[in-house]
């Protein structure tokens, strides 16, 4: 409510109301989810669901009552290949997201870490679906620079939260 004690705060006063006080005076911020059934996780949705409603308001212009625009990076992993990824919609799944995050603070910085390898062993489960050498292969030579697109992303985001 306009000019109420909960007006841009969280109404929930619960264990979480201060660790999320914490994370809007932060600097910088990087969340990370691995995709299950299309969506980020059902923790990350939640812990997001806090995080955007305080601050969102229903006007024109798009407002943010978030008290600061710090620079932020979002990593989704995910068994699909890009390709797959595309096809299932995922690019519009994200930009929600991304409009969302642009809307109340800033644009994310977007790193998807794609055809993760879901077992430690894919002969004990039934997986058919999956080539596990081909797996196997993208383990060694992609996410290794997954990793580094992840280091290049904190460095950016570290750079931006010095700029302001
Ligand atoms: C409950 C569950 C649902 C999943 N749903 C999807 C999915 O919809 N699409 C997908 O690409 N991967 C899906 N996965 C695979 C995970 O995204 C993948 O294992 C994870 O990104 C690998 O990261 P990790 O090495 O940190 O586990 C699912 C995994 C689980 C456990």
């Amino acid at each position: 409510m306009i000019g109420g004690k909960h007006y841009g705060k969280c109404v929930y006063n619960d264990d979480f109301k201060p660790i999320l006080e914490e994370i809007v005076q932060a600097d910088g911020l990087i969340f990370g989810s691995p995709i299950y059934f299309f969506e980020v996780t059902g923790n990350m949705r939640c812990l997001l669901e806090r995080l955007f409603f305080p601050f969102w308001v229903y006007d024109n212009e798009t407002d943010s009552l978030a008290p600061k625009r710090m620079p932020i990076g979002f990593i989704y992993t995910m068994n699909l290949t890009e390709d797959e990824a595309k096809e299932m919609g995922l690019d519009y799944f994200i930009s929600k997201n991304d409009f969302i995050f642009e809307t109340l603070f800033r644009k994310p910085y977007d790193l998807c870490s794609y055809d993760t390898y879901q077992f430690s062993d894919y002969s004990k489960y039934k997986s058919d679906n999956f080539d596990e050498k081909h797996k196997r292969e993208v383990r060694e030579t992609q996410f290794p620079k997954d990793l580094e697109a992840a280091f290049e992303m904190g460095s950016k985001i570290a750079r931006d939260a010095l700029l302001k």
